[in-house]
This record gives C-alpha cells, structure tokens and sequence, in this order.
C-alpha cells in the first residue's frame, strides 16, 4: 500500500493547492458591494475569479453578536447553506459552514468548504471575510451559478448562533457581473439628465408600480448615454424597488402625468422596448468604451416610459418619492450605437399558461433571415454585450439559446433562478456574435400552483411575457423578432377543433387542466408550426416560419473538494473554536489550512484506496 501512496498524494497536493491560492487576501479590495436588509445593517462586499471558480465575501454586520452569510433557494430556507462566524466576549474566533436543518435551527456540514480569511470586530461591526468554491462536493452547500442568487444573511446580537426572523434576510443578487465600472474609461465632457417621478404618495399597498412617460434630453447633435444609476429619494428604508425604462417609438400618443403602469388606463403600459433596467442596490451602470445609446438622431427615441416599483411592505403612510434613473450622456461619441433586439414569445393574443403547473415552458423562435432585406443594406454581425430577462410574477427560469446552420451553438444567457424583482442589465459570460441566419430561440418556464384560471400574455402583472433584450452594436433597424405556434393545431391536440385563432383561445377554457393536460399543451405548443413575427423600427413587420429546435443543457462544471477538513463525528462539536491571532485582525495562519488540506487528501486517498482494493 505505502508504495502507491506517495505519488497520489503528490498529484492530490498539487491539484488542489493553486485553487485556493488566488483568493484575495484579508485586505485585498473586492470589487461589488451591496447592502442586503432594508435598514442598512448588513452590508456585503464579494469578488470572485472566474477562473477558479473562487468567491470571496465580507460582510460586515452591525452588531458584536454573530454572523451569518449564505445561499437559500426562492421557496424556503430550510436546505440553506449558511457560514457563520463572530468574536467570543474572550477573544476567540469561530467560523463554520453550516446549513439550515429547520425554521430556526443550523447544522454544521460534514465538510468544510468555506475558508475562512479574517474575522474582525470593532465598536460597531463584525465583519468576517472568507471564501469558497463556486461548486463545492458538499450536497449540503448550494452552488454558485449566473442565476440569480438568493443571499441568505442572519446575524444575532450575542454568541448564541440562531436564526431570527427580524434578523434574518434574503436579497437577491446577481453575483458573477462580468464588467465593473472601475473598469471602463469615462468621457472628458459629460452631462447629466434625470428621469424621475415627481413627488408621488406611495401607496400603503405591498406592491405598486407607477409609470410617467418623460422626454429624453433634447440635443441639437448626436451624443451618446453611456451610464446609468438609480437615483433614490434618501430615507432610512428603500421603497423603491426596481425600475424600467422603456423606448417609446412615438411621443403623439403619450398620456400625460403619473398612473399606475398595469391599472384601468392600458395606456400606460404603451412602449414595450426595455432599454435600462435597474434593481434596488444596484450601483451604477456603464456601457463598454466602445458603446452607446444613440441620442438626437431621427432614428433614435425621444420619449420613454419611466416605470417605479414600490414596496411598502410596513404599509407606512404619508411617504412621497421622487426616484428615478440619472442618465450621463456625452458628446463624444463612441465607436458603435447600441441596439436593443426583443426576442421571445409573442405576447398577444396567443400566450397562455395553464393554472396549477408545476412547470410549463413556452418557447418563442426567431429567425433572422430576412434581417438585411428588412434594413435594405447588409447588416453586420450583432455583438452582443449584455441582456435582460422579463417575465411577469409566475416567470421562474429564462433562456436564450444560439443555433447556426442547425446546430446549437451556445446559450446566449440563461436564469434558472429568475427573480421578477431583480431585473437588471447583466454582462454576457463570452464573447456572443450573431450572425445573420442564426436562429434564437428564448425559452420561458413558468410555475402556476397558484392559479386556478388561466394566464394570458399581456402587460399587467398577472398577466405574462417571455422576453429577452439583448443589447448589441453596432445598432440596425430591427427592434423584435418574436414567435408563436399555431393555436389552431394546439388545441386540436388537446381534443378541440377551431376555425381560428380567436375561437381556439377561447376553447382553451374547456380544458380540464391537470397534470397530463399541461404537459399535452406544452409539447404541443413546442412541436407546432412557430410563426415569427420580425418588427423593424419604424414598425415594418414581417414574417416567416420556423420549428423548435432541441436545447442541449449546458453539462455542469466539475465540483471542487474541501479543503477546509472533514469534521469527524467525534468533534462534531455546535462550532469550532479556535484562538484568535496575536494582532486581532490578521487572518488564520495559513498552517491551519495547509495542514487540514493534507490531513482531507490523506482521508481522500484512504477512501479511494480502500475503496477499490483490487487496484492497488
Ligand atoms: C423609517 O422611518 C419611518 C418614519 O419616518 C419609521 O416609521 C420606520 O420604522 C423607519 N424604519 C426603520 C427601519 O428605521
Ligand atoms: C405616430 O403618430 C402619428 C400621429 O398620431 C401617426 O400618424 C403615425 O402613424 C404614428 N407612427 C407610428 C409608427 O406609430
Ligand atoms: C452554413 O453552412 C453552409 C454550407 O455548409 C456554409 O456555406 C455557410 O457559411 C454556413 N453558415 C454559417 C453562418 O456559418
Ligand atoms: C434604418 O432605416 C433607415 C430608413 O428607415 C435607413 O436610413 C437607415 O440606413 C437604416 N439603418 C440601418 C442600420 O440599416
Ligand atoms: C400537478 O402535480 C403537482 C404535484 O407534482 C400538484 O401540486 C399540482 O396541483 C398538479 N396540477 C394539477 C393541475 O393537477
Ligand atoms: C405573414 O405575412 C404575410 C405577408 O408577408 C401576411 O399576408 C400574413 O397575414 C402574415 N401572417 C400573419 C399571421 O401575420
């Protein structure tokens, strides 16, 4: 056995050394910050290396009390991973990677994949730094994807490490942002031009969104908006939400003051084509150097819709706001107009969704064909640079995928935690080019166990979309290109003949809806004819057929192995202690780590020796 032992070991040392050697350091700067409770206590900061698959936190909590930071899912806590960590009265540190085993009990893993990399407290906050795989072996940790993630993050007032629910908190976030401001050039002339509501009274209602539709800034030559940021009216509780900007293609029409978006005056849903999306703690935008919104030309818009969604959850009264979006813009322009291109499912009238489905997706086909004919001159390839997804409140996972000359290419973007509250632009992962005769198609999955009717696409918040905007340059004449199946031979699938499109949308009603009649509709709807639907800006449509092609997921990366030490049941103790570092801010010496990421290959190797005796 000893002769086969020392070159495995070796090969396990090496492996799994340079993974852990690239995390920042206790002090190295992390890029993204966010707060994660509406009172400002528990503030966040993260990086991570892409490469590594490495994440690196800090949070830092108002309180001399313990810590806690983790991933939860949308439904319930329970399964949580959570690491926490805090200061005994004495001076020592304890840090350990748990997980959520009931409403308010923790349970500290088998294995231990977060590293921790200090632990600090000073009159006011705690604030522990440390890192961990995107992907760790552990079942009990959740993985760290380009979903959305839902942060866990509790803390307490002692040492006494229990979950309370006012001191506990989940706050979506977009964690893997590919691009930071830090890293992006700023114009020498820049100007800046608000969006805003105007003193509105927040409603006591939980949920409220108001729009006003507002003109851009008024140039006498082409400029360029390059940056955007949420401008919040100060108060000690965000109430703002999120907010939409969307291009309006003509101002005649527009009504005048504020209303509720999705209420009795449907003209104020008008205007569909989302070019800002922000979320509440979101920071500050910036387009890439090369790229900007085209302002004061004839081809660009000159109105948009403003949309501001409102939480009130505490249900305070009297609170008027004036928030919105701060553009930046400059003369000097950049290399390339960015484009908006829609895709999805056609929203009108043929989207439905059954009630009581666990899961149903709706799949929207575009074709880009007939892109150049439409724009009358050659269209260069579309580089896409980020993406928005949109869906309404039963939306639960968005893909866009990429096929060329009938092969898939590439998933252009995906969430399969998708957040309704947290619509924002996001960064595509690698370089994305579009080439025209691609096909894209956008898959929508929704979950309905709520509803007892069904849903229907449309503009308010019970109603649904599937939308995808990929944002690209350089910018051509194309603003949606969307599908849909034929109704018709949908319903006739579903045991129902209609002469047209209307009278099959109202035979969806007959439907005994269950389990096997959804799955029925969905594949349904996915093996009909699609119609897709092209729309330029100046609102010339066309249209062409196509069918769905198959998606291929994505194959799961590779997890990585603890390095942090396998907790033996003997010392399965509530947490670990261990003795703080002489300076009281320096983090733990690397020997603690090193010394338990030999003893877990050691017990690897033991496990894999033992494991297949017949090899060694
Ligand atoms: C914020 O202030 C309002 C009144 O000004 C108060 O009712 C509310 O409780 C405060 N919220 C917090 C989190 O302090
Ligand atoms: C814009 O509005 C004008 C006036 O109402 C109307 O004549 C025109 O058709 C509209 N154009 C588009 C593209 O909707
Ligand atoms: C698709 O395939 C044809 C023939 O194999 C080739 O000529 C064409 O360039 C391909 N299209 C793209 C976009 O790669
Ligand atoms: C878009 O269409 C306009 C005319 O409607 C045309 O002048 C312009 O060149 C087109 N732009 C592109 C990029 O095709
Ligand atoms: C479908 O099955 C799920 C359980 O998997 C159930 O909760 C749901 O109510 C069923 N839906 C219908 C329409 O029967
Ligand atoms: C598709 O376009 C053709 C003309 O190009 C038109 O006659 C037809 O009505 C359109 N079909 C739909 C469903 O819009």
């Amino acid at each position: 056995m000893a002769t086969a032992f020392s070159p495995r070991l070796f090969m396990f040392l090496v492996l799994a050394t340079p993974a852990f050697s690239v995390t920042p350091g206790p002090t190295a700067p992390l890029r993204f910050s966010r707060f994660l409770d509406p009172s400002n206590v528990m503030y966040l900061r993260w990086d991570f290396d892409i490469k590594t698959e490495i994440i690196t936190f800090e949070l830092q909590v108002r309180t001399a009390g313990w810590v806690g930071l983790g991933i939860t899912n949308r439904y319930t806590n329970v399964g949580a991973d959570l690491v926490i960590g805090g200061i005994l009265p004495d001076g020592n540190i304890y840090f350990s990677d748990q997980h959520v085993l009931d409403d308010d009990t923790l349970e500290e893993d088998g294995s231990q994949d977060a590293k921790l990399l200090s632990l600090t407290q000073d009159a006011v906050y705690t604030t522990m730094r440390f890192s961990r795989p995107f992907r760790s072996c552990d079942l009990h940790d959740q993985d760290i994807t380009d979903d959305t993630v839902r942060i866990l993050a509790a803390y307490g007032l002692n040492d006494i490490v229990q979950l309370e629910r006012d001191k506990t908190f989940v706050k979506s976030i977009f964690l893997l942002q590919m691009i930071h401001l830090d890293d992006l050039k700023a114009p020498e002339i820049s100007y800046i031009y608000d969006l805003e509501i105007t003193d509105f009274l927040i409603p006591e209602d939980d949920t409220t969104y108001v729009c006003t539709f507002l003109p851009l800034p008024i140039v006498n030559k082409k400029h360029h908006i390059y940056k955007f940021e949420g401008k919040l009216t100060p108060r000690n509780e965000t109430m703002v939400h999120h907010i939409l900007v969307y291009a309006c293609g003509n101002a005649s029409s527009l009504p005048t003051g504020m209303s509720d978006c999705y209420g009795g005056d449907p003209a104020f849903s008008l205007c569909s084509q989302v070019i800002i999306g922000w979320a509440v703690g979101g920071n500050i935008y910036q387009l890439p150097d090369e790229v900007g919104y085209s302002l004061g030309t004839p081809l660009d818009p000159q109105w948009i819709r403003l949309e501001v969604h409102y939480s009130n959850f505490n249900g305070l009264t009297g609170v008027y706001d004036s928030s919105g979006i701060r553009l930046y813009y400059t003369p000097e322009l950049r290399r390339y107009d960015v484009g908006v291109l829609q895709l999805g499912f056609f929203t009108f009238p043929i989207h439905f969704i059954p009630p009581g489905a666990q899961s149903f997706s709706s799949f929207g086909l575009c074709k880009t064909g007939q892109f150049e004919e439409m724009n009358g001159q050659p269209i260069p390839d579309l580089q896409v640079q980020s993406y928005m997804l949109h869906t309404h409140l039963s939306g639960r996972r968005l893909k866009a995928v990429q096929y060329r000359n009938g092969s898939q290419l590439r998933i252009i973007c995906k969430d399969d935690a998708y957040d309704f509250n947290l619509q924002e632009v996001r960064d595509v992962r690698e370089e994305t080019v579009i080439k025209m005769g691609d096909e894209l198609l956008v898959e929508c999955d929704y979950q309905t166990l709520d509803r007892t009717t069904l849903t229907f696409g449309g503009p308010s918040t019970m109603n649904e979309m599937c939308l995808i905007f990929l944002f690209y340059y350089p910018r051509n004449n194309i603003s949606s290109c969307m599908g849909m199946p034929n109704i018709v031979d949908v319903v006739r699938e579903l045991g129902q003949e209609a002469s047209d499109t209307m009278e099959a949308m109202v035979l969806l009603n007959d439907i005994e809806w269950n389990n096997e009649s959804i799955q029925k509709a969905e594949e349904a709807c996915r093996d009909s004819e699609q119609l897709v639907i092209i729309k330029s800006v100046d609102e010339v449509v066309r249209n062409e057929t196509g069918r769905i092609p198959t998606i291929t997921p994505t194959p799961r990366g590779s997890c990585l192995e603890s390095s942090g030490g396998k907790v033996e049941s003997e010392d399965k103790l509530s947490f670990r202690t261990i003795s703080r570092a002489p300076s009281g801010s320096s983090p733990l010496s690397p020997s603690y780590q090193s010394l338990s990421s030999i003893l877990l290959v050691i017990m690897i190797l033991f496990g894999i020796l033992s494991a297949f005796p017949g090899e060694i």
